[in-house]
């Protein structure tokens, strides 16, 4: 059978996908509408891999991670695929021991405990390191291509991944990495230098694999930090590698959570769209933004935990604040939770389609 032709998606200056015109600033035929963490957990699908398989083995295994980022996209006609991976993996590459531990989350068992390790950290290609992943985006842009669904490449952004690799693994109060930060600035610098050197080639690869769209995730830094301290600490290297993956061609989504406070300060840093977390209403946030610029949210992930009247309510809150404009990606202002019932996302995604379809005339 012969490969279907992909259609470059990305490269067109008018795509016809509702995400990438929205991504765009384009009017769409209606809102799209996809949810980060749409791949997990909460998919019994997803449980009964996750059975057979460990987290790792799933994520460099490109068929497994393949019918993984599908799942959701089967069960729900979502408007894009995120590829299914985590934001930690191309640590392993740099030299980091990362391992998945059941019921706990990431674990790294050489963490970062001194200025000397930092310097210790590689940076291979990923063509090297995440092979798996970029041959999943592959067959997953195959697949979806003639289907007209976009596939979001994505990283983590390097004050999150620092976190995990100064810590070790998840932490409430990130008391190892401001003290790294605060004492050993030198290595600091070094240590961000060398996370935005991978992830910049991480995502250069994702887009040459097939990615059209890439998502940049700073999931700590502004719970973390300070204004003052993330505008000296983080706010340059995010703008680094903003910066160098603006020659890709390809829409990026820069999601800083928790920087409601001093969000100007991470939409300084760049990013085509911007991911806004479910902390303040989309209307207030997207003021602070501009409107000149595509935003992604932004539901409380906990809504789709509760009853059909009050998720609806809470649904068309952030409609009724995107108010129509174009450039507005529908999706949860945090990932989706794993107790989050299938039929709520069902619903909401069926009723994001009926409401603002009706509302733009065709
Ligand atoms: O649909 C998708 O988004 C799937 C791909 C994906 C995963 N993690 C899969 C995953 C993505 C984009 C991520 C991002 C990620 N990973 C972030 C940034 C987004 C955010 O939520 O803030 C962060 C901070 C991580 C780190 C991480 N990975 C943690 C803290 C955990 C454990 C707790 C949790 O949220 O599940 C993981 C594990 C993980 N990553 C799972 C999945 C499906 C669960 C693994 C399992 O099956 O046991």
């Amino acid at each position: 059978m012969a490969t279907p032709e992909l259609i470059p998606v990305a490269t067109q200056a008018e795509p016809t996908s509702v995400f990438l015109r929205a991504c765009l600033g384009l009017p769409a035929q209606r809102t799209p509408v996809w949810l980060m963490r749409q791949a997990g957990r909460y998919m019994p699908e997803y449980r009964a891999l996750r059975k057979r398989y460990g987290m790792l083995e799933l994520i460099r295994t490109p068929e497994l991670a393949a019918e993984v980022t599908l799942q959701p996209i089967e069960a729900f006609g979502l408007d894009a695929a995120i590829i299914f991976s985590d934001i930690l993996p191309p640590l392993v590459g740099m030299g980091l021991d990362l391992d998945f531990v059941g019921g706990v989350g990431p674990h790294i068992a050489n963490r970062i405990e001194r200025a000397y390790d930092v310097d210790m950290l590689g940076t291979p290609p990923a063509e090297e390191t995440m092979a798996g992943t970029l041959e999943a985006i592959r067959i997953v842009s195959r697949e979806l291509g003639p289907r007209g669904v976009p596939v979001i490449g994505f990283c983590g952004a390097p004050f999150t991944l620092a976190s995990y690799a100064i810590e070790g693994g998840a932490t409430k109060e990130f008391a190892r990495t401001k003290a790294f930060m605060l004492s050993e600035p030198a290595a600091w610098h070094r240590l961000m230098s060398r996370l935005v050197t991978v992830q910049v080639d991480y995502l250069k690869a994702q887009v040459a694999a097939g990615a059209s769209t890439l998502q940049v995730f700073d999931s700590w830094a502004g719970k973390a930090l300070r204004q003052s301290d993330y505008v000296r600490y983080v706010q340059p290297y995010n703008a680094r590698l903003f910066e160098a993956v603006k020659g890709t061609g390809v829409p990026v989504i820069n999601f800083s959570l928790g920087v409601s406070s001093y969000i100007e300060d991470a939409v300084a840093c760049g990013g085509d769209v911007i991911g806004v977390d479910w902390q303040l209403p989309l209307r207030s946030s997207w003021a602070r933004i501009g409107h000149d610029r595509p935003v992604q949210g932004n539901l409380d992930p906990t809504a789709l935990l509760a009853p059909w009247r009050e998720l609806k309510v809470r649904i068309d809150e952030v409609l009724d604040d995107a108010a129509g404009r174009p450039g507005h990606i529908f999706n949860v202002g945090h990932g989706v939770l794993q107790t989050t019932p299938l039929d709520s996302v069902r619903r909401l995604v069926d009723y994001v389609g009926e409401r603002t379809t009706q509302r733009v005339p065709a």
